[in-house]
């Protein structure tokens, strides 16, 4: 797959094209908390951090967080975001994270797992940092479990070219549990995110092509579903952006291997 290089692309729109509104935040916050261990305060790893867009409300919920990126562009928007007594931001990737061994109650890893190269590795250096009976959160995307966004329909071969950016499901379980350093999957389940607000509002927050799947698209594909959902928003501007349903896949790291 054709790699997104954030340094270059997507830093400058990213907040604004995939920013939370407080309700889909703590959605997503009640979601983490319903397969995080219950004591208080948990260390954290946002690993793929980007800008920020979950670091600070981790924080707040659970305790003191780290966030770890690779992209230099990424990690500045975040750091340029209010400071937070709990956050902080390294350099460093799934592969290669800037931690002490045992040192993570959960890591959190929200679309960023497509991205990493080296998988098997990721998945023993994750378990490195993750303390036995630790967490970690995979809200990933997968070939054969994929959200059905209503936008993707617009694009030429929209939900085929999405899809085939993801791995199967069960290649992702593969990948933890085959790496003999003891995950296993906790818990499967979905979330669904509430909407972003009108289909008018998702048409600008996809003109600043703030998602993988442009990657994937010619110029004139992108252009060509662009028009498409420019038409039917012309038909009724207030019509509501359709939620649709995501799924996060948890493993625990085992205290026997
Ligand atoms: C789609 S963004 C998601 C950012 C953030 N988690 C969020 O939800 O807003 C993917 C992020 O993964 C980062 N990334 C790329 N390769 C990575 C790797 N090997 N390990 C960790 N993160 C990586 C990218 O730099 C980018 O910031």
């Amino acid at each position: 797959m054709r790699l997104i290089d954030y340094n270059t692309e997507q830093y400058r729109d990213y907040a604004r094209g995939r920013a939370l509104s407080a309700g889909q935040l703590r959605v997503w916050l009640d979601a983490f908390a319903a397969v995080l261990p219950e004591k208080r305060p948990l260390a954290g790893v946002d690993v793929g951090s980007g800008t920020g867009r979950f670091t600070p409300a981790l924080a707040d919920a659970f305790g003191p967080v780290t966030g770890v990126e690779p992209a230099e562009r990424m990690r500045a928007v975040a750091e340029a975001g209010a400071r937070h007594p709990h956050v902080r931001y390294r350099a460093g990737s799934a592969e290669d994270l800037p931690l002490p061994d045992d040192s993570a109650d959960y890591a959190l890893m929200f679309l960023s797992w497509h991205h990493v190269t080296d998988k098997p590795t990721a998945a023993r250096e994750l378990a490195r940092v993750v303390r036995p009976g630790g967490r970690l959160l995979l809200r990933a995307n997968f070939r054969d479990h994929h959200p059905r966004p209503w936008w993707l329909a617009h694009f030429p071969g929209g939900y085929e070219v999405d899809a085939a950016i993801f791995e199967p499901l069960h290649e992702v379980i593969a990948t933890f549990t085959g790496a003999g350093v003891g995950w296993r999957v906790a818990h499967f389940g979905t979330v669904t995110e509430p909407s972003v607000g009108t289909r008018a509002e998702m048409l600008e927050r996809l003109r600043l092509r703030t998602f993988s799947f442009f990657g994937r698209l010619s110029a004139e594909e992108a252009d060509a579903g662009l028009r498409s959902i420019e038409r039917l928003v012309a038909e009724d501007p207030d019509a509501p952006s359709a939620e649709f349903t995501e799924t996060l896949l948890t493993f625990e790291l085992s205290s026997q291997e």
